[in-house]
This record gives C-alpha cells, structure tokens and sequence, in this order.
C-alpha cells in the first residue's frame, strides 16, 4: 500500500511518501481509501506536539472515506460498501483500519472527498454543540475562527440546530468558507467582541466556541452574556490561555471543556451517538466545505497552509477515485 509516513517530527516536511506492506486485520474494518481528512492535530503530531507521540516512523491521518475491503463477521459493514471512519492513526495511506464502533455507511449523493472531511470536526461540533453546550433553537453563538475546519463544522452544525450564528475569520477567503458553512454574519479582523455585542443589542452572546487560545479566551467571555457559556475546544493559536476566575464570577459565566477524544475513551458510545446525529443532518442537506485538495503524495503542502494559518474550510488528501 502507498503511505505519507512520518519519518522525523520535524513538521510537515518529517513526511516521506513510501510504499509499504498491504494492511491487514480481523478484528477491525480495512478500507481502501480514496480520500482522507487533514486535521490540525495531524499538524501537532507532525511537530512532535500532540498529546500522544507514537515512535517513528507512523503514518498519521484520523479520518478516512473509501470503500471496505474486509470487515469481522460482527461488523455493521461489509466488503463494498461505502464508509467514511474516525481512525486512532494510520489515515495517510491507501489502506486504513477502523474500529467497527467508528465506521458509518457514506450517502450516496456525497462524495469520498466530503466523507473525508466529517469525522474529526463534524463530531467534534455535534458533541460540543449537542451535548457540552445544550445550544437551544434561537440562541446566539459567535464561532472563533470561523472560516477553519472545525469552524466551518460548528457554523454548519449551530446553523442546523437553529441558532443564529455570528463567525469571525481573518481574511476574506475565510469568509467566504463561514458564509457557505451557513453564518448568519461574519466579521473580518480583530474587532469581534465589539461585533458580538453589537449584534445581541449590547448583551452579548448565549454562546462563544474557542478554538483559537491565547488572549482570545478572556475577550470570548467578555462577549458572553450573563449566564451565557464559553466552550474551549482548541488552542489554534498555540498559547493555553490562563483565565482569571474573577471575571467568570462576575460575568456569571460557564467555561466548559470540550474534548471528544479523551471523553470517547471513557464513554465510547459518544462517537457512535454523534455519528447517527450527523447521519441525519447530512440526509437533510449538511454538507462540509472544503477548502483544497491535495494528492496524498503532496500532503506536506496540505499540512504547510494549516500551519500557516492559510487553509479555508477542511483540506483534504486524495487517492484514485476520491470524487466518486
Ligand atoms: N476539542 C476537540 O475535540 C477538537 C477536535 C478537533 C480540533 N480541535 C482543535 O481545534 C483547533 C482548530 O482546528 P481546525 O482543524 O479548525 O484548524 P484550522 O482549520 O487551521 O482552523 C483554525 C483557525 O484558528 C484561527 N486562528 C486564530 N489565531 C490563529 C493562530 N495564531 N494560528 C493558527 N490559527 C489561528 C484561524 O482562523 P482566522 O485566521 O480566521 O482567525 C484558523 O482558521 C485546533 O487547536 C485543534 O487541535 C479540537
């Protein structure tokens, strides 16, 4: 099988596109595969970054779309069928095994690049959204950076959930993506915590999803409302925010942590719950957006433009027969 393997953790360049010993497994789901997701922990443990440091070389890669090659007789799936999975590694290459409990069967009327780019963030959002946040019909949520991957999943998902959603971004282009990942209003540039409380007639918003860090967590519970709530799901820009207690206290605000990976070790269910709440969205019109493809052999420049803070929307590696 073909791989974009991990020889050093020196970042997106460490990667080497290799040949390798075709994958095989009784236990989990092989799926040949025809597109696989670009997330930004692949970026981490590029680095040498993520929380978890498997030795070298690895092939990296959470999220796939393709079709099965085998499957255990207790497996939902089945030689043939189209799926796209959340994986714990091994996404960058032609062959990848699944968990059974993290396959779903692929719509027909999306493709393998659009089934690729669910697993991680479409997920993520239905779990923070869904379960951490409790987002009811009709409230505000402002979505930091907004025009990313999991940006764009959480405007699509809010959006779906019938919650008025205001996205901000740095750039046009990302504007772009967080319009068509369904946002209600976008502001461009550093100026959102004045933009949201604007837009809730001084207020301030129901709900801020963090995925950014660093000084943006304290302006995101400035742009909270009363009572309102501040999900922290990601730390974009690198810094790990210290937040003084008193202004929770005194804005009488929730800060709740979202974490879908370390929740799913302990209630596997979740994934599988998620996914079925996903799978409906999607027969009602979800779709993700993607922002690039790439060919899995190009898949350093993938990674160099989430790195460089340059990537709209999901980016997506591609094997033959990705646009099936
Ligand atoms: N909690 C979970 O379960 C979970 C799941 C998936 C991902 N995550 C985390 O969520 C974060 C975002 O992932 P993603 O896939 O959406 O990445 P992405 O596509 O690169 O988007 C991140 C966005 O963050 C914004 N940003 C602001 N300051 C930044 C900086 N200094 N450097 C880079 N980006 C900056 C950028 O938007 P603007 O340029 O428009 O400001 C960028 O588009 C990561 O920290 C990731 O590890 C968490």
């Amino acid at each position: 099988m073909k791989a974009l393997e991990l020889q050093q953790a020196t970042g997106p360049e460490g990667l080497t596109f290799v040949e390798r010993p075709d994958l095989e497994s009784d236990v989990e789901v092989v799926i040949e595969v025809r597109a696989a997701g670009v997330s930004f922990p692949d970026l981490l443990l590029t680095e040498g970054l993520y929380q978890e440091r498997p030795s070298l070389p690895t092939v990296p890669g959470l999220e796939v779309a393709g079709v099965v090659r085998s499957a255990p007789p207790d497996a939902t799936v089945a030689a043939g069928d189209r799926v796209w999975a959340a994986l714990q590694g091994g996404g960058y290459a032609s062959l990848a095994a699944a968990p059974l409990d993290r396959v779903f069967p692929l719509a027909p009327d999306l493709s393998f690049v659009q089934g690729a780019a669910l697993p991680v963030n479409f997920l993520t959002a239905v779990f923070a959204l869904r379960r951490r946040a409790a987002l009811a019909v009709g409230e505000s949520i402002l979505i930091l950076g907004g025009g990313g991957g999991l940006g764009t999943a959480l405007v699509a998902v809010a959006s779906r959930m019938g919650a008025r959603v205001l996205a901000s971004v740095s750039s046009e282009a990302k504007a772009e993506a967080a319009r068509a990942a369904g946002a209600d209003e976008i502001v461009v540039g550093k100026e959102w915590r004045t933009a949201a409380k604007a837009w809730t007639d001084g207020k301030g918003v129901d709900v801020v999803a963090d995925l950014v860090g660093g000084d943006a967590t304290l302006e995101a519970i400035r742009a909270t409302r009363p009572e309102g709530r501040v999900l922290i799901l990601g730390f974009a820009s690198g810094e790990i925010p210290t937040v003084p207690a008193n202004r929770l206290l005194f804005g009488n605000v929730s800060v709740i942590g979202v974490g879908l990976g370390a929740f799913a070790v302990r209630e596997p269910t979740v994934i599988q719950d998620a996914g079925e709440e996903l799978s409906m969205q999607i027969s009602e019109g979800l779709r993700p957006i993607v922002g690039g493809t790439f060919p899995l052999a190009e898949g350093r420049r993938a990674l160099a433009l989430l790195k460089e803070r340059r990537a709209s929307g999901k980016l997506v590696l591609t094997i033959e027969g990705a646009d099936e």
